[in-house]
């Protein structure tokens, strides 16, 4: 008999909305396999979790061995009962799991000869599973929202926002590693219906947007690209191959929370020219607040790996190598005070004034809709205050557009 966690609706709060069934996909079709991708990505905190006993059980094959499993659940929860372990945070000796709503892929294992999102997919009976050779698979992902954009994101240079034409095009990755309560793009973010891409698959898509819309700017954002490397790596290669021109930018914007030095190396070895990391906080109680992890040594991680990344970027990559813009969110719920930007402001100031900081007005969305757009004189009153850190190139997104150099 085996304890599992299950999910369902609580009617008292469910609005109808639809986003668990138009933007997630439930793997078990119906029948709950405990996935929780439902649970996370429900705007209205509408579904719950309860506590069920399994007593059938399914034969599947791992690794070429026979195991008796419980059924109704998903291929990672077997795996876990047989041992395997999992991490939010990429481990040596771990699968990478840090969406779990199936819009990464980076859990993926090979499943009856196919990868598959091993956290987003039922184990059945008579399954073969293969958790090595995975790197002999082709990576997937799911992407979407291939757009042109007038302003583009935080990786983007701010003379050419604002100007009246496309500049830039874009694609969004699905799954993310945060649990932001105000996720400015939450369709994406916890999107598994959309079909999943090969990277080659989504380097044409984007360079024929190129094409259509006559910008040199290709970028990718999401959910959190970076969260499956091999699939990122590929892309950027892919996109690079498909447009050998000196004129083509690759842009990538990013919550920087994996973004080792290795792992920035080796984007830019494979064609990024351009990176937006969105720092969201500089204090830990901050930070989670904002992306709504609870758990503490991860959440530590995370912030302490962005503002390496930042780092590393400065001293090896820009101005040169690489365009850099900083990312920040604003809104008064987070900040009561200025104190923690004037932190932010100096800290960014210590390693280079120059670089473009780009604040960004959370709107209330998604979770956390009781909050106030910020007015466009308090998104001055950040710029003002992150200029007098000694930051000379400041801009403000606001209602009425960007505000900056
Ligand atoms: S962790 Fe499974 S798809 Fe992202």
């Amino acid at each position: 008999m085996f304890k599992v966690t299950r999910y369902r609706i609580n009617p008292d709060k469910c609005i109808g909305c639809g986003f668990c069934k138009d933007v997630v996909e439930c793997p078990g079709y119906g029948e709950c396999v405990g996935c929780s991708s439902c649970f996370l990505a429900c705007p209205n905190y509408a579904i719950e979790p309860y506590t069920a006993l399994i007593r059938e059980t399914v034969r599947i094959i791992v690794d070429g061995e026979e195991y008796d499993v419980p059924r109704g659940v998903t291929v990672k929860k077997v795996l876990e009962i047989l041992g395997f372990s999992f991490s939010r945070y990429p481990l040596e000796d771990s699968i990478f799991a840090p969406c779990e709503t199936g819009g990464c892929w980076a859990c993926a294992v090979i499943i009856n000869g196919e990868l598959r999102p091993s956290c987003h997919t039922a184990v059945r009976n008579g399954m073969e599973i293969e958790t090595v050779h995975i790197e002999e698979k082709t990576p997937m992902r799911v992407i979407g929202g291939f757009t042109p954009h007038p302003v583009g994101g935080v990786g983007t240079p701010h003379w050419l926002k604002d100007k009246g034409h496309y500049i830039e095009v874009a694609c969004f990755a699905a799954g993310c590693n945060f649990r932001c309560p105000t996720c400015q793009n939450y369709d994406i973010t916890y999107n598994s219906r959309l079909p999943p891409m090969t990277p080659r698959e989504a380097a044409c898509e984007l360079t024929y947007y190129r094409k259509l819309y006559g910008v040199d700017r290709l970028a990718i954002s999401g959910g959190e690209p970076t969260l499956n490397r091999r699939w990122l790596i590929e892309f950027f290669k892919e996109l690079k191959k498909l447009n050998k021109d000196e004129k083509a930018r690759l842009h990538l914007d990013t919550n920087a929370s994996i973004l080792t030095p290795d792992y920035i190396d080796e984007l830019i070895e494979a064609g990024v020219t351009d990176i937006g990391p969105d720092l969201k906080a500089l204090r830990i109680e901050t930070f989670m607040k904002i992306t709504g992890l609870n758990d503490r040594e991860l959440a530590e991680k995370y912030l302490e790996t962005s503002w390496k990344a930042v780092k590393y970027i400065i001293e090896n990559y820009y101005p040169e190598k690489v365009f850099l813009g900083i990312g920040i969110p604003y809104n008064k719920f987070f900040h009561p005070t200025l104190d923690e930007i004037y932190e932010i402001g100096y800290k960014i100031a210590s390693m280079d004034p120059n670089v473009q900081v780009c604040v960004l007005d959370y709107r209330p969305e998604f979770r956390r809709t009781n909050i106030r757009t910020p007015t466009v004189d308090e998104m001055l009153e950040v710029k003002k205050a992150l200029e007098d850190t000694g930051l000379k190139t400041v801009i403000v997104q606001t209602r009425i557009g960007h505000i900056g150099p």
